[in-house]
């Protein structure tokens, strides 16, 4: 396939980015987006330009660093994947394909489609853990726990932070991110414990942060790559009710 590539170029935080052009030849339907990305950096480096920085690291779907927008879509335009999961074979010949990074003010640009999201690890590091001694497996195994909600547990503890809900949101919100590392304790008893003062230091370390409020358009549950749903937000208001 010959493809445009239109690429957001910005050195710093501080300069101003713009698009540039760049036509690939010889895409092959079995590459994957970040392959794609990367023979494009061979090429300039060859040609003694400066290649794009983008951000990545398992290349597996599941370190959440290889957030950018494509064609007008957090990871893409296929639903419920992460860019590195994205084949070219969803691109037809002759396509012109965008390329930004997520455009938030909690995350500002480090360079071309690499933005900081410290953010969400302030976030994190306010409350996103439990400092009780919860045991060994077979004392794991003793607390008993109903299905359902261990599965919805689970299913909030999928969240891989990669920042697609700010992104995908009008109010760059961070409330599907924050709810569901809410969810995965609030669910288990060894979450409990913790869980008003757990919920007041990560809702304070998000307003800090200046991410946006949440005004349930439901932008971040269709564009999150891992399915988060917004049931985990309505859980995030319950708890943080509950927390006074
Ligand atoms: S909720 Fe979804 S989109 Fe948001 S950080 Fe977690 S995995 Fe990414
Ligand atoms: S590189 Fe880790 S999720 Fe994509």
């Amino acid at each position: 396939m010959k493809l445009t590539l239109k690429i957001w170029r910005q050195k710093n935080a501080r300069a101003k980015g713009n698009f540039e052009t760049y036509i690939m030849d010889n895409v092959s339907p079995e590459m994957a987006f970040l392959e794609m990305l990367d023979a494009l950096n061979k090429k300039l480096v060859e040609e003694d330009k400066d290649p794009v920085a983008f951000d990545h690291d398992c290349r597996e779907g599941i370190c959440g660093s290889c957030g950018m927008y494509i064609n007008g879509h957090p990871h893409g335009p296929v639903p419920s994947i992460t860019t590195c999961h994205l084949s070219m074979r969803y691109f037809k010949d002759g396509e012109t394909v965008w390329v930004e990074p997520w455009r938030a003010r909690p995350f500002p640009v480090i360079k071309d489609l690499i933005v900081d999201r410290t953010a969400f690890d302030r976030i994190q590091v306010a409350g996103g853990f439990i400092s009780i001694n919860s045991g060994a497996a077979p004392d794991a195994n003793s607390v008993l726990i109903p299905k359902r909600d261990s599965d919805k547990a689970f299913d909030a503890a999928i969240c891989i932070g990669c920042g697609a809900c700010v992104a995908a949101c009008k109010n760059a919100s961070a409330m599907l991110f924050v709810s569901a590392k809410i969810s995965q304790f609030a669910l288990l008893p060894q979450g409990r414990i913790e869980a008003k003062e757990r919920v007041r230091a990560m809702i304070d370390a998000m307003d800090a942060a200046g991410f946006g409020n949440c005004s349930n358009t439901g932008a971040c549950e269709a564009e999150c790559p891992k399915d988060i749903k917004l049931e985990n937000i309505a859980r995030l208001n319950r708890e943080f009710y509950k927390a006074f």
